[in-house]
């Protein structure tokens, strides 16, 4: 594959996917997906991005019961949905993650407010990093913020330290769910040189 079609495939010929063709996504992808996206940077190596697969019908109606209605119908068509968290104690994994430094850890322990926003920062850079590595292994995305946070922390992240970011659905898109695609800034509208 050139890259041009490599740019192609994970941007800008890719679009967000709203309906699924009835095609499944392999376990093992999903692994390889994670494999690719986990190399992406953060910092102090955080790695605070958690991730469940949503596969089995019984997980997933648990999923669309805290979901906004325009995200129902998709989300039941697709083969898996990702929730894409961050875990607020990623400091517990700094001994592994950033072992030369080890006063890290000790830093987030005692500062709440740094950690919970370095991990919604860095949590948002993987979730970015996994959907362009799936959409690199051949599979389309379709990203959902509209969701109760609550609902989906209490059915999938009870008791433990990580907060829903936002879901993505995984999966074979239909390109005739596509929505006309909108466009984007150009540079002088979002960029300057300093
Ligand atoms: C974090 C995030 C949250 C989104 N939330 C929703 C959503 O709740 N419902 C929806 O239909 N689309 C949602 N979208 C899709 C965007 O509207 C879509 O990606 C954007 O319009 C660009 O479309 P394109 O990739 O086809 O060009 C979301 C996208 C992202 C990245």
């Amino acid at each position: 594959m050139s890259d041009t079609d490599l740019l192609a495939r994970v941007l800008t010929q890719a679009r967000t996917q709203n309906a699924w063709l009835d095609k499944p996504v392999p376990d093992a992808l999903l692994r390889e997906i994670w494999d690719t996206a986990k190399w992406g940077p953060t910092s102090v190596n955080s790695n605070p991005a958690r991730i469940v697969f949503v596969r089995t019908p019984a997980e997933k109606d648990k999923l669309i019961a805290a979901l906004n209605p325009g995200n129902v119908a998709k989300t039941r068509a697709a083969p898996v949905t990702a929730i894409l968290g961050y875990d607020l104690e990623f400091w517990r994994k700094l001994d592994k993650l950033f072992a030369h430094k080890p006063e890290m850890a000790r830093n987030y322990a005692s500062n709440p407010v740094a950690a919970e926003s370095t991990a919604f920062r860095n949590g948002s850079l993987q979730g970015a990093y996994f959907m362009i590595a799936a959409r690199a292994h051949g599979i389309d995305v379709g990203a959902m913020s509209g969701f109760d946070h609550a609902k989906i922390d209490a059915a999938f992240f009870a008791g433990t330290s990580v907060r829903s970011n936002f879901l993505c659905n995984l999966g074979y898109g239909d390109p005739a769910g596509l929505f006309p695609r909108q466009p984007r800034l150009d540079f002088e509208e979002a960029c300057r040189l300093a």
